[in-house]
Parts: structure tokens; C-alpha cells; sequence
């Protein structure tokens, strides 16, 4: 790709921007979440100097600042690609940490004094969805909420109702422009590519909408199952998990009109817009799978009902994309982990010459690829067409930012684009609110299979599923 003349999609950053914050607060330092992902964001932020502030680890573990060290060390080495030691010394430095049960109120007062002359903390909450009243309420009272940021992980709520009072939760301490909504899809480069596929490029504006694309399809393939999150995946579900919020993003960038450059809430307002065109689902538009064994996994229910596979047929109601169905489904213990969209075009005539098969494929991972599938004479006497693929690879390298160090940085800077806002939020659940629960049937499937033959029918009209491979 040539980086010579580089644009944004909006305009990201201005001379009078936000504030930085002054200090990181992570609450569950000792979880799942920030060995998997937070330390390794850190060091990444502080290799590229973004991060020179004091950071705070909370936890209610009976550790020490020593066992915090071991366990970002621990962290790094297995998911962060390895440690960097001049980088991970300069993360110990500013790394302290608090030991403290969440419902007393003196966990919080350390905190405070942890902070010091910090005053624009931002807390980052890796903490289950339950604990999040208590810990807003202790940042409040302890005087540590004032000119702060709060950061937060989906799932924003487990339906509208829910989404709407964790919101009242929250709002009651911080304003909306002051809460960072992690959808770590948004801070994907191969996510953020499709708008720049779309809105960087003159020749695909005239034929991305109804008149030249017949289907657009969306496989979030995952070849491993719940991988030890049982109890947790057991209260979720496929719909929930990704559907609602990986997945709805990745629709809204594919089918969201061009954001303005000339004011910062445009890209979200283009996104929140996009999900109130798309009416509320039906049981109809919903199949749900489980594969064989999933209630045997440690913390699952079993007689749980909880799907870990969903195909989901959509439509975006607007001008643009009247009568083109959108398809998505996800599932786990599937051949492949992959996840890629699909946009075919409709068929020319001369069907001799085309048996037509164009279209675009954008891989979102776990490597990022663009392809155009097109027609070609195949060499030789017979006047017959065969597939030519023209595709950009590209191959994550090692100093590629990672999603979390991504949306970490631009939390700290204030900047709330690649956020998801709570108008957003509550317009994704309206959609998937009616399919929730045992609202259809659940069908078994082997694993290593491409989910229940039900949801084959889905997409009969569109030539089937889509399955992408692994060698792109
Ligand atoms: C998480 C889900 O949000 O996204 C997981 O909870 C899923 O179930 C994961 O595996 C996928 O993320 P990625 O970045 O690996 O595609």
C-alpha cells in the first residue's frame, strides 16, 4: 500500500482536542482480561511513548506489587509476543498496585492517594458487568471520578432494558462524553480498512448499494470452543457474544453512508443511523446451533440452551440497501477461525460468457485481505471465462498495533471515535432484542462442521454460505 499522501476518514485529531488523561486505573489488574489483553497493551503503549503515566492495578487477589510484576511478565510473554525488557522495566516503574475488596470504601481511598496529583484519571473497569454499580459508586465518594474517564468492555447490558439502567449506572458519575465503550472490533485495522476501502475509493461509491450488489454475508468462523470462559460464555450466547456488537459494527461500516469530514460525531452518527434502519429481527430470521459437547464444558449448564452458533438474516431498510439481505453467523468449534465478509455482485448478462461470480471478500482475520473476485477468459479455443482473484494480503507484523493498544490510546487522548456510544448501544439490542433466549429452536452440530444443516436454507437464495479457508 502507498502511504505517501495520507487521509483520514475524519478528521481525528485537532489543535484544541480533549484534554490526556493523567493517570490509568484498571480495575480486575488480576483477571482474565488484562492477562490476555491489557498488559500486553501497556507495554506496546509504552515501547511507543504513548503511555508515561502512572498506572494503577486493583484487585482483590492477596497480592502484592511483586505478584502484579510476575503476572503482566507472565502476560506479555504468553500473549503480548514476547518481552520487550527496556520497555516492561519502564512499565514497572510506573506500575503500582492496590489490593482491595470493591465494596469497601477504603479500597477507593488508597486509590485517591495512589493518584496523588494525577487529576484526569482514566479507570478502566476489566471487571464483570455486576461489580460495575459498586466500583462507580467507590470512584465517586472517594473523590477519584472528577475530570475522569471510565472505559468499559461489551457486553454493554444483556438486552435494551439491562443496557439502559448499566447506562443510568454510569451516568450518574460520568457524562457520556467521558465513557469509553471498548468494542475491540472498532480497533481493528482490518475493520477500520473497510471504510477506507469504501470512502478512499472513487470506482466502488457508484455500484455499493442495491442496484449492483445482490447479498452481502459476514462469517465469523472460530475453530476452538469456549476455551475455559464456559461459566461466562454460558450466560451469553452467540447473539450476545458477537452478533449484537462485533458483528452489527462490522455491517454498519459495510453499509453506513460517507461520515462527513466536518465534525467529530459524524462517523458514530452514520453508525448509530445504519441500526435504526435495520428493523428488529424475528424468530424467522434466526437459526441457532450448539455444538455436541458444549454442556459437558466446565461451567456450562447441562441442560443449557445457550447457542454457540447463530445465522441471522437481515435487512437494512434505507434507499441504498432496499431488498439486499445481509447475512451474518458466527459460531464456535467451526473448521476454520476466520472471519471474513462477503459482497457479491449481481450477475451480468450473457451468462455463457460469465456463470458470474463477482465480488468482493474482505478477510477481517486473523490476517487482513482484500479481494475482488472477477471473470477472465480461460486461455485456450473455448470462449468460456474462469475466476481471477486480484487481492492485497497483508500479514500482521510484529510492531502492528494490537486492537486494546489502540483504543487505550485513544481513551487516554479523549478521542471517542472508534467508541461505541449508548445511542448505538440501545439501537444494536433493538435489533437482536426479539431472538434473544429460546425465542427459535436449538439445533446439535459437530464440531469441525460449518453449524447445524438448518441454517443452510438461509441463504439458499443467495447461492449458500460463503466458507472461507485458511489459506487466503
Ligand atoms: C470476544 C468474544 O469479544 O471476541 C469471544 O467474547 C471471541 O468469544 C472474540 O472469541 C473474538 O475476537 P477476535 O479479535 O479474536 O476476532
Amino acid at each position: 500500500m502507498n502511504h505517501t499522501h495520507e487521509t483520514s476518514v475524519t478528521q481525528r485529531k485537532t489543535s484544541t482536542g480533549p484534554l490526556r488523561s493523567d493517570a490509568l486505573v484498571f480495575f480486575g489488574a488480576s483477571g482474565d482480561l488484562a492477562y490476555k489483553k491489557i498488559f500486553p497493551a501497556l507495554q506496546g503503549m509504552v515501547k511507543r511513548g504513548t503511555l508515561t503515566m502512572p498506572i494503577i492495578g486493583v484487585a482483590k487477589s492477596g497480592w502484592g506489587i511483586e505478584q502484579l510484576r510476575a503476572r503482566a511478565r507472565a502476560s506479555i510473554t504468553e500473549y503480548g509476543g514476547g518481552v520487550d525488557e527496556s520497555a516492561f522495566g519502564k512499565l514497572l516503574q510506573l506500575l503500582q498496585y492496590i489490593d482491595g475488596d470493591y465494596q469497601d470504601l477504603s479500597t477507593y481511598t488508597q486509590l485517591r492517594k495512589a493518584l496523588g496529583s494525577a487529576a484526569r484519571p482514566a479507570h478502566y473497569l476489566a471487571i464483570p458487568p455486576s461489580v460495575f454499580q459498586t466500583v462507580t459508586e467507590g470512584i465517586q465518594k472517594s473523590g477519584c471520578a472528577s475530570n475522569a474517564r471510565v472505559i468499559l468492555e461489551k457486553p454493554f447490558g444483556r438486552d435494551l432494558a439491562s443496557a439502559q439502567a448499566l447506562n443510568g449506572t454510569l451516568r450518574a458519575v460520568f457524562p457520556e462524553s467521558r465513557i469509553f465503550r471498548i468494542d475491540h472490533y472498532l480497533g481493528k485495522e482490518a475493520v477500520e480498512n473497510l471504510l477506507f476501502f469504501r470512502f478512499a475509493n472513487t470506482f466502488l461509491e457508484p455500484i455499493w448499494n442495491r442496484n449492483y450488489v445482490q447479498s452481502v454475508q459476514i462469517t465469523m468462523a472460530e475453530k476452538f470452543g469456549v476455551a475455559g470462559r464456559g461459566k461466562m460464555y454460558d450466560e451469553l450466547g452467540a447473539i450476545r457474544d458477537v452478533v449484537q456488537n462485533h458483528l452489527l459494527q462490522v455491517i454498519a461500516f459495510l453499509a453506513m453512508e460517507p461520515p462527513t469530514m466536518m465534525y467529530h460525531e459524524s462517523l458514530r452518527d452514520e453508525q448509530v443511523k445504519v441500526f435504526r434502519m435495520i428493523p428488529p429481527l424475528e424468530p424467522a430470521d434466526l437459526v441457532r446451533g450448539q455444538f455436541r459437547g458444549y454442556t459437558r464444558e466446565p461451567g456450562v449448564a447441562p441442560d443449557s440452551q445457550v447457542e454457540t452458533f447463530a445465522a441471522v438474516r437481515l435487512c437494512v431498510d434505507s434507499w441504498r440497501w432496499a431488498d439486499v439481505p445481509f447475512l451474518i453467523r458466527a459460531g464456535k468449534c467451526l473448521p476454520v477461525t476466520a472471519t471474513e465478509v462477503l459482497v457479491k455482485l449481481k450477475k451480468p448478462p450473457l451468462s455463457k460468457l460469465t456463470s458470474a461470480d463477482n465480488a468482493f471478500r474482505f478477510r477481517l482475520g486473523p490476517e487482513l485481505a482484500i479481494s475482488l473476485r472477477a471473470r477472465v477468459k480461460r486461455p485456450g479455443p473455448e470462449m468460456v471465462s474462469m475466476p481471477a482473484d486480484l487481492s492485497v494480503v497483508k500479514k500482521t507484523t510484529s510492531d502492528e498495533m494490537d486492537a486494546y493498544e489502540r483504543l487505550l490510546t485513544d481513551a487516554i487522548n479523549g478521542d471517542p471515535m472508534l467508541f461505541v456510544r449508548q445511542d448505538a448501544v440501545e439501537a444494536a439490542w433493538t435489533i437482536v432484542d426479539p431472538i434473544l433466549g429460546n425465542a427459535t429452536p436449538l439445533h446439535l452440530y459437530e464440531q469441525g462442521t460449518w453449524g447445524p444443516k438448518e441454517a443452510d436454507g438461509m441463504a439458499a437464495d443467495v447461492e449458500g454460505w460463503h466458507n472461507p479457508d485458511i489459506g487466503v
